[in-house]
């Protein structure tokens, strides 16, 4: 899943495009810049094709933004008390994210079972994951925060990663000059290393 961050609302179409043409439809617009909103009405619109969701959220008035713009999914680098209860009261397909048992504990305690593990790989990374797994099997995780093409692999092995996220698809210098035929070949070549590695 990569980690949009939009400077212009004019990229988002030609991103999103590009996305989806290297064969990635899930995208996360995160809500970190002015333009993040209108890009992703934009690419709702117009790229029918990607699967857009809304990232950042960091509160419960950013969830009702993601679901009044038509965001398929949210997600959450953390899980306040206020989140969860404004996510479990809403039918926005929601992941909170967490880094610590308990927190992954509160987000259980929500009906919340698909987290974002955040930030990776400065939390522990592969082996942080693994521990986790252990009183909680019930769990599983996007992790996002230093994954790249180098380990994407590697976390998406784990039986409990249902998927991973990061900027690595979408490098923001790339998106600043609009090198969209540059972010095509960078999903692509994931993409093809990624389905012949093991599940
Ligand atoms: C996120 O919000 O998921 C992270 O900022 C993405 O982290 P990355 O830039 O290390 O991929």
């Amino acid at each position: 899943v990569p980690v949009l961050t939009i400077e212009r609302v004019e990229h988002a179409v030609p991103l999103a495009r590009a996305l989806v043409k290297g064969g990635v439809r899930t995208l996360e617009v995160t809500l970190r810049t002015p333009a993040a909103v209108d890009a992703a009405k934009a690419i709702i619109a117009e790229v029918p094709d990607a699967i857009v969701g809304v990232g950042t959220i960091l509160t419960a008035a950013d969830l009702a933004r993601a679901e009044a713009l038509g965001a398929k999914f949210g997600i959450s680098p953390g899980a306040t008390p206020e989140l969860l209860k404004a996510a479990a009261a809403s039918s926005l397909p929601f992941a909170p994210g967490i880094a610590t048992a308990s927190e992954l504990m509160a987000a259980l305690a929500h009906g919340f079972e698909v987290v974002k593990f955040f930030p990776a790989e400065s939390s522990g990374g592969i082996k942080a994951l693994r521990a986790l797994a252990g009183p909680f099997p019930q769990a599983r995780f996007c992790p996002t925060g230093g994954i790249g093409e180098a380990n994407a692999a590697a976390w998406l092995a784990e039986p409990n990663v249902i998927a991973v996220g990061g900027s690595w698809l979408c490098p923001p210098a790339e998106i600043r000059s609009g090198n969209w035929s540059g972010i095509t070949a960078i999903c692509e070549r994931s993409m093809k290393s990624l389905k012949g590695a093991p599940r």
